[in-house]
């Protein structure tokens, strides 16, 4: 089945665990309790469901859109997509800041026209990374751990546990960032919800097709800190539905699929 042309199902309403917080948080300074928080949530939900299959390592998915890639339900370190491209054949170097990032091929056509139509607006998009296989993500994991072991777990997935092995995830960077934050060549911080291309991809990436993975207000509901730059591709259709609902995908797929393996 095409996972994309399937049509949502809309869950019962969810109730959060913790309010939305109404003040943004500036830096990426956890809270001590949101991890084990998450962890409950999801575990909690896995265990109530009696179809699990295999281990949460051993998972080699088809190239499904809507595959459940959590803290919990990890990838296999084999598994990669089969239709990756580079968006270098897409994509001006100014966009891809010369990184030779690739993305799955189903997601290049809604990109580069969410990328067309943010020019065309008047604003300066880039693309600081998309598919990141196994390998990658243990450096990135392993970096993080040295860099700043006590947040590192909740500002990046372990390697099988991120969404950019799937392929189909963007982290979009902003050139006026380092301006707001005072810090030269920062990629990734908070603030970028405050930059112009983080404000216009909060209000129209869903009619693109990407949904905002990490939002502020689902701490709890997906185990990761605010993520402001890192959307990923599920359809316009879907991501539609979640922005409106205000779900998040985890949430949504958790809901709405049995649990893919055991945690
Ligand atoms: N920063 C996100 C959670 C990742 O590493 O995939
Ligand atoms: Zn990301």
């Amino acid at each position: 089945m095409n996972s994309s042309s399937a049509q949502p199902f809309l869950p019962p309403p969810l109730t959060l665990t913790t309010p939305p917080t109404a003040t943004p948080n500036p830096t990426t300074t956890p809270s001590p309790t949101a991890k084990a928080t998450a962890t409950a949530t999801a575990t909690a939900t896995a265990t109530a469901t009696p179809t699990a299959i295999s281990s949460c390592e051993q998972r080699v998915p088809t190239d499904n859109l809507l595959i459940l890639v959590t803290r919990q339900y990890g990838l296999s370190r084999d598994y990669e997509p089969a239709d990756l491209a580079p968006l270098s054949d897409y994509l001006p170097v100014t966009i891809t800041l010369g990184y030779p990032t690739e993305v799955r091929q189903v997601l290049v056509e809604p990109l580069v026209r969410l990328i067309n139509d943010m020019l065309a607006a008047g604003l300066q998009p880039t693309i600081v990374s998309g598919y990141r296989s196994y390998a990658a993500q243990a450096i990135a994991w392993n970096k993080w751990q040295t860099q700043t072991p006590d947040s590192a777990a909740i500002v990046s997935a372990p390697p099988g546990h991120s969404e950019h092995q799937l392929g189909t995830t963007i982290d979009f960077g902003s050139p006026e960032l380092p301006g707001i934050v005072g810090q030269e060549n920062i990629q990734f911080h908070t603030y970028f919800y405050m930059t112009s291309e983080g404000q216009w991809l909060a209000e129209h990436a869903h009619e693109y097709g990407f949904t905002l993975s990490y939002p502020r207000e689902a701490f709890d509901l997906t185990g990761f800190f605010y993520e402001p730059w890192h959307y990923r591709y599920v359809g316009p259709e879907l991501a539609t539905l979640l922005k409106t609902q205000g779900l998040t995908l985890t949430e949504y797929l958790l809901l709405t699929q049995p649990a893919p393996c055991v945690p």
